[in-house]
């Protein structure tokens, strides 16, 4: 579905100094997975995702959807963003409404099609508030309908979860969780979470920072549907046995970075 090889990419910073983001990364995203990543501050996820949705260059290398080159942004792939990043002028079914007006969709049908949406995300009744009179739960609601709008083949994540609080980012895990086991998309989700990539993914991507390159990639074959009951999912001995694994590698990747003590 999603075909990466060889992507390599390297920012400029202000001073002149240049920080390789991505150095040959490989990587195939299959057709319906839910595909974790996971990886220290600074290791390249949000410059992968960002490829992925065609939103920054990169410098070599390749990423194919379905066998067609990525070169920009497409109909075929949504974003949902950690700050949310809502037009705070425009009342929620607006705000949800946005890609399809984008996209040339009439007003009836827009809003037919975001009206089911809210509802979706538990935000029926909310259609006429504007972003800043809803909590940041509320608010990645409606960054969630608004990306899953224009029906998008891929939804890609960029910490979705990592504003809001512990409960509210519980609920919206097994909220995420029961769409995508309905609706089947391909999902590529970054997180710095371990319990939460272990949670949500089929397969968690383990980056490395400086350059960023994958790690490793880990199975994850906990039963599905999980949305159902997420407490009996984390209770069991496969889930705390993989976050367990993922832990000591991410801790092994700090001590590689760690100045070793002097001898004596
Ligand atoms: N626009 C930019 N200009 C310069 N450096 C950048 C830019 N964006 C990201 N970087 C650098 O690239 C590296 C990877 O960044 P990023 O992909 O945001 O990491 P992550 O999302 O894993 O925290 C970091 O060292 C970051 O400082
Ligand atoms: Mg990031």
């Amino acid at each position: 579905m999603i075909e990466i090889r060889g992507l390599s990419k390297t920012f400029i910073g202000q001073d002149g100094g240049t920080v390789e983001a991505l150095h040959e990364v490989d990587l195939d995203v299959h057709r319906n997975e839910f595909l974790t990543v996971l990886g220290p501050s600074g290791c390249g996820k949000t410059t992968l995702l960002k490829t992925i949705a065609g939103l920054i260059p990169w410098d070599e290398g390749d990423i194919r959807i379905e066998g067609a080159p990525v070169r920009g942004p497409g109909p075929d792939r949504s974003m949902v963003f950690q700050n949310f990043a809502l037009l705070p002028w425009a009342t929620v079914l607006e705000n949800v409404a946005f890609g399809l007006r984008m996209r040339g969709v009439g007003r009836a049908e827009r809003e037919e099609r975001s009206r089911a949406l809210i509802d979706t995300v538990g935000l029926a009744g909310f259609e006429s508030k504007r972003p800043g009179e809803l909590s940041g739960g509320m608010q990645q609601r409606v960054g969630l309908a608004r990306a899953l709008a224009v029906r998008p083949q891929v939804l890609l994540m960029d910490e979705p979860f990592g504003a809001v609080d512990e409960q509210t980012r519980r609920l919206l895990q097994e909220e995420l969780l029961s769409i995508w086991e309905e609706h089947r998309l391909t999902v590529v989700f970054i997180t710095h979470s371990m319990e939460e990539a272990v949670l949500l993914g089929d397969r968690v991507v383990l980056m490395s920072a400086r350059p960023g390159q994958i790690a490793e990639i880990v199975p994850v074959p906990l039963e599905r549907p999980r949305s159902g009951d997420v407490g009996a999912v984390e209770r069991s001995g496969q889930y705390v046995e993989i976050t367990a694994y993922l832990w000591d590698r991410l801790r092994d990747m700090h001590a590689e970075h760690r100045p070793a003590k002097a001898a004596g």
